[in-house]
């Protein structure tokens, strides 16, 4: 019998991890599912009929732990911390949703109580990491095809995507900073600068400067929706590299916006620069271009990759942990890197506040 798998909420993201352990190489781990909305239950329980349903939390951890078992922390983010230390209380693995927390300080008592108890701690922000694109530049970029790297462009527009208003219009708790700790930083910023990360393997960024802002749109919300958070953010960073290479990173990304949508992720070295689609939807094919000089030429050498499997990002944060709890290869998002991660965000809202740069050292 394979160890279980609980979901702590039944809510969209919780399909997607019930769908991805229905797909696991070595076949489904028994499911479990709670959440505290009786309606999002019986109907996560329609949809997964194969879940033993839960009352609450304390009833679905109350069951004896059973080695290799997960526990899904897929509830809005300033439930991770309590939710996942409380799984971790009960002996279980956790893999907590992105963020990994709303604070530095909780996620740094998360990591710290994983390493305790001997169990593993894996966030889900490696969702859209291990694409071919983005290995692709990863490895140009150590193999020297671009030369010494010193100047990044990571910016993503989107007009009107904000989460609880455009896009699951249900799930108002998006806008609310006291549930969700955040807009567009801890949406997405955290799956930028964990692709980022991967692509320059910084030990160290710097925010130099930052801002944040909530582009106003004749959107009516119900009366009584809190609606406080950013959904446009910016900033100036400095990655510093391993051998000590200072690279600048234009650093931008908006769900509501009224300028031009964008794309660009750029990497320029001082002998060639790699530009590439980072986050390829299903159906778009992936490409990435290679830019360089020969005797005096620029020459562009582009890649395309095929149409990605629908969703199959979605699946990666579970397959991963299943792997490794299995001892097969696989790359999570570790605790600790999403914390350091998370504490990056963190300095671009505080750089925001107070103008003062911060610098936060990057986990491997
Ligand atoms: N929706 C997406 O596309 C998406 C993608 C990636 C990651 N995420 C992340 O997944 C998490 C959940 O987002 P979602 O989109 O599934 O939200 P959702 O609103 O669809 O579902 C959240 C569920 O959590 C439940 N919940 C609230 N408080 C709880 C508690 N204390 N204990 C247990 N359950 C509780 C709610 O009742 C709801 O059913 C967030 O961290 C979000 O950032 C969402």
């Amino acid at each position: 019998m394979r160890p279980p798998l609980c979901l702590i909420g039944a809510g969209v993201i919780a399909r997607h991890h019930a769908t991805a352990n229905r797909n696991l190489p070595g076949g489904p781990r028994p499911l479990h599912v709670t959440d505290p909305v009786p309606a999002s239950l019986s109907a996560f329980a329609a949809d997964h009929p194969e879940a033993t349903v839960h009352a609450t939390v304390e009833a679905m951890l109350a069951r004896p732990a059973v080695a290799g078992e997960i526990v899904v922390i897929a509830s809005p983010p300033a439930t991770h911390h309590g939710l996942a230390m409380a799984a971790l209380a009960s002996g279980r693995n956790v893999l907590v949703e992105k963020p990994i927390a709303v604070s530095a300080g909780q996620a740094a008592e998360l990591v710290a109580e994983a390493a305790r108890r001997g169990l593993q701690l894996h966030e889900c922000s490696s969702r859209y990491l291990g694409y071919r694109t983005t290995l692709a530049a990863a490895e140009l970029v150590r193999n020297g095809g671009i030369g010494r790297p010193y100047r990044v462009r990571w910016i993503q527009l989107s007009n009107r995507g904000r989460p609880g208003i455009e896009y699951q219009p249900r799930s108002r708790w998006f806008l609310d900073r006291s549930a969700s700790g955040g807009g567009v930083g801890l949406d997405w910023a955290v799956y930028d600068l964990a692709a980022l990360c991967a692509v320059l393997a910084p030990r160290a960024l710097t925010v130099v400067a930052a801002w944040t802002r909530c582009p106003a749109t004749g959107v009516v919300l119900p009366p009584g929706t809190v609606f406080d958070v950013e959904h446009h953010i910016g900033a100036e960073i400095t990655a510093e590299l391993a051998d000590g290479t200072l690279v600048s990173v234009a650093y931008e990304r908006a769900s509501c916006c009224h300028g031009a949508e964008r794309s660009e992720a750029e990497v320029a070295g001082d002998t060639g620069s790699v530009s590439w689609q980072w986050l390829p939807w299903p159906g778009e094919r992936m490409w990435i271009e290679h830019r360089f000089d020969v005797r005096g030429a620029l020459v562009t050498e582009r890649r395309e990759f095929a149409t990605l499997a629908e969703l199959e990002s979605h699946h990666r944060p579970l397959t991963a942990l299943d792997a490794v709890l299995a001892g097969r290869p696989a790359e999570p998002m570790g605790g600790a890197r999403a914390a350091s991660i998370l504490a990056v965000v963190q300095a671009i809202y505080a750089t925001a506040a107070d103008r003062c740069q911060r610098t936060i050292a990057i986990a491997p």
